[in-house]
């Protein structure tokens, strides 16, 4: 299965924050936002992944993250011209695809969650169908939200009703088969002129393709649209990190516990890192995996 990070979009709800750097390389709490991302693809066990940004941004995600090689994972980059949607990652990774399944995420959603490993490498062995994740919200008429029956079958997604008819909302992570790009094609932008990703799942939904996994009280899925929401996420990363001394969403520590690089790569990662963050690499460096 291949991997996508759509980063782009304008993040005019962050500005003036968001006016000389995109929303995803800002930091949250220790290391910047496109991490966490990052983190669950890898948690996943998906190594090929291609992250789409604008062009203006897409130098600086280089930058930070090179090749991938470090990583032990294969990194490519596209641009997005303008934001029209987030269906329209799979038309431009229609190449990068292939004939593959293919994960999405959206490079600025935070998941956090007991097993959260487990319920990722389960959505990632899909051949057929879709997977996407289910969240209960108390501000569902944000997102795409999801109506269920008596017997807790789906029977309708909608995008950002007036109306909501749940408050179980759909979460900016999808597992798709290589159908996707198909479907994608065959999208019409929508009133606000984009490609729905909603409207891919709707496709699906209606084949009787589209499995939802419903992520419980105990999983956190953050949001950082807004100044609030971005300094309660910091918030959130630092208790929990100061209370356990291990990390969330430390790309470093999965590609060494993941088996994708090796103790001396992990030691020379660790040694370019002047700050506690590279004080716990070398501390990870010492524990077995
Ligand atoms: O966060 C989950 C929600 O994401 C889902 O519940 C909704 O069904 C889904 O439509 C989406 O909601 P929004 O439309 O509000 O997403 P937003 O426009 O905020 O875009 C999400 C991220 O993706 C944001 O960081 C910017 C980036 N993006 C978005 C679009 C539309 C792009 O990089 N390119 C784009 O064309």
């Amino acid at each position: 299965m291949k991997g996508i990070i759509l980063a782009g979009g304008k993040a005019t709800r962050l500005y003036p924050v968001t006016k000389g750097i995109c929303k995803q390389l800002l930091p949250v709490y220790d290391k910047p936002m496109v991490y966490y991302p990052l983190s669950v693809l890898m948690l996943a066990g998906i190594k090929e992944i291609l992250l789409i940004s604008t062009a203006v941004d897409i130098p600086r995600f280089k930058q930070l993250l090179g090749n991938g090689k470090d990583l032990g994972l294969k990194l490519s980059f596209a641009v997005q011209k303008e934001p029209k949607g987030i269906a329209e990652s799979f038309l431009i990774a229609e190449k990068f695809i292939g004939k593959d399944s293919v994960a999405l995420i959206l490079g600025d959603n935070i998941f956090y969650g007991h097993n959260m490993g487990e319920f990722l490498k389960n959505a990632s062995t899909l051949t057929e169908g879709g997977v996407i994740f289910g969240y209960y919200v108390k501000d569902p008429q944000r997102y795409g939200v999801i109506e269920f029956d008596k017997c807790c079958n789906v029977i309708s997604i909608e995008e950002k009703p007036k109306n909501p008819k749940s408050n179980f909302v759909v979460c900016g992570l999808y597992f798709y088969d290589n159908q996707v790009i198909k479907i994608a094609r065959g999208l019409k932008p929508s009133k606000r002129g984009e490609l729905e990703i909603t409207d891919v799942n709707k496709v699906y939904l209606k084949k009787n393709k589209l499995k939802v996994n419903l992520l419980g009280r105990g999983y956190a899925w953050l949001d950082t649209g807004t100044h609030d929401a971005l300094i309660d996420a910091s918030i959130f990363i630092k208790t929990v990190e100061e209370r356990q001394g291990l990390k969330i969403g430390c790309i470093e520590e999965i590609a060494y516990r993941s088996g994708y690089i090796n103790k001396k790569q992990l030691e020379k990662l660790a040694k370019g890192i002047n700050t506690d963050y590279g004080e716990y690499l070398k501390r990870v460096c010492l524990d077995e995996k």
